[in-house]
């Protein structure tokens, strides 16, 4: 029934009108218990799940790479990811427990051969189930199969134009990124269905800040809406800060210190292409979304380290993340909440480590490293109303 609510929503409601509804109609499932549960909270609507850390490409800006050096302790990696019939009694346990939506992210979802098994089990049981990927191992038999299995939405990263995107992502994946997201559209017209939606989502960084319009040409081309975001990163310093916050051993940041090459945009240049979108896309018309507007915005957005759009944040009151080993942690914070080898979703949930984390930040608002994390978008200006009491 509720999935059903939800697709006549998503038929009539447009894009731009639910990208700002949608946080306000959330804020009830967690800001009682955000003021009044002293760290605890609602079940999240929304678990990512991080099915794999390997991945097929290389891009600059990932924090899977940023820090090859250190990419396995910072991310905990081990050698044994959690098999397909763990994944599918984590999803039982979630579901069960009130969640609603499931995104499906890594690494590279596709690198494993189970995860359309994983995403059935999903569907059958009614979740909204997103994918993010980066198109290029989406062949015609798994298109079919999304399309079957009514996956709800596709996220395609696609970073700039043929070149650009494979010089981010350090790989000649943009025609088979393209193939695949042509075998969808082709599988959505044959069988006639809605589902999934498609994106194209795009970080911005100093590498496709003057080609970022070129994607609204291919949005419009095959008609699928064009998400701009911004590049998530700290420094050196905002890292020395969190450490005076929050110990080192309860909280290991996701290494996102960016090469300054990478994420010191020309102010006047990303203003100048964020002009040139909004021109583009007059002549080639597709819907987009920038949070990003005046130079000043910009200048802000990317030099200033404290400065964030959002003021407090409330992600982990109602969104959770659980990497390919079965850890369960807040967000791009790799703080340790529980391991799911050992405890069930719901106790980690309102565990001491979650309700020891969820107080701190209540009573700081944001910690150091978050002011550039893309969770602080203007879409969740209502996040800045509510009061913190
Ligand atoms: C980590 S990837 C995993 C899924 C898949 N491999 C892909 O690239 O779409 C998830 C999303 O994060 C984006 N991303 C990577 N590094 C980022 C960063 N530093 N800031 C913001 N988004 C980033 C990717 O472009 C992608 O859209
Ligand atoms: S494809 Fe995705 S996971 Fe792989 S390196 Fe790029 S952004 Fe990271
Ligand atoms: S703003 Fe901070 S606490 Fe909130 S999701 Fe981002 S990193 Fe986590």
């Amino acid at each position: 029934m509720r999935h059903i609510a939800r697709d006549i929503i998503r038929k009539i409601v447009p894009n731009s009108v639910r990208e700002y509804i949608t946080p306000i109609t959330r804020v009830s499932e967690y800001y009682f218990s955000y003021l009044f549960g002293s760290g605890r909270a609602n079940p999240p609507n929304t678990v990512v799940l991080e099915v794999t850390y390997i991945c097929n490409c290389h891009c600059k800006m990932c924090p899977l790479y940023v820090n090859e050096e250190n990419v396995k302790d910072h991310l905990d990696m081990k050698d044994e990811e959690l098999p397909a019939d763990k994944w599918k009694s984590i999803i039982d346990e979630l579901s069960d427990f009130g969640v609603r939506n499931l995104i499906f992210t890594g690494g590279e979802p596709f690198m494993r051969k189970d995860l359309l098994d994983i995403l059935d089990h999903a569907k059958s049981r009614g979740l909204y189930v997103s994918i993010i990927t980066n198109g290029s191992l989406v062949t015609q038999e798994v298109a079919a199969r999304l399309v079957s299995l009514k996956v709800d939405n596709v996220s395609v990263s696609l970073d700039g134009p043929k070149e650009i995107h494979n010089k981010i992502r350090q790989k000649d994946i943009f025609d088979s990124a393209m193939q695949g997201v042509d075998f969808l559209l082709e599988e959505k017209k044959r069988k006639k269905s809605e589902l999934p939606d498609l994106q194209f989502s795009c970080v911005i960084s100093t590498m496709n800040q003057t080609s970022l319009s070129e994607l609204i040409k291919i949005g419009h081309e095959k008609q699928i809406p064009v998400y701009y975001h911004r590049i998530t990163f700290t420094t050196y310093s905002m890292e020395q800060m969190m450490d005076r916050e929050y110990s080192r051993e309860m909280v290991k940041a996701e290494d996102q210190n960016l090469p300054a090459n990478l994420v010191n945009v020309d102010p006047d240049k990303l203003e100048s292409e964020l002009n040139k979108i909004k021109e583009t896309a007059k002549r080639y018309p597709v819907f987009y979304s920038i949070f990003l507007g005046s130079h000043k915005e910009i200048v802000k957005a990317f030099y200033k380290s404290d400065f964030s759009f959002i003021n407090k944040c409330f992600y982990p009151w109602n969104n959770s993340r659980i990497n390919p080993y079965g850890i369960v942690y807040p967000c791009s914070i790799n703080a340790h909440m529980g391991d799911l080898n050992k405890g069930r979703f719901d106790s980690i949930w309102n565990g001491v480590n979650y309700v020891n984390f969820r107080r701190r930040l209540k009573k700081k608002g944001l910690f150091s490293i978050c002011s550039k994390c893309c969770v602080l978008d203007k879409d969740r200006s209502v996040w800045n109303i509510l009061p913190r009491i």
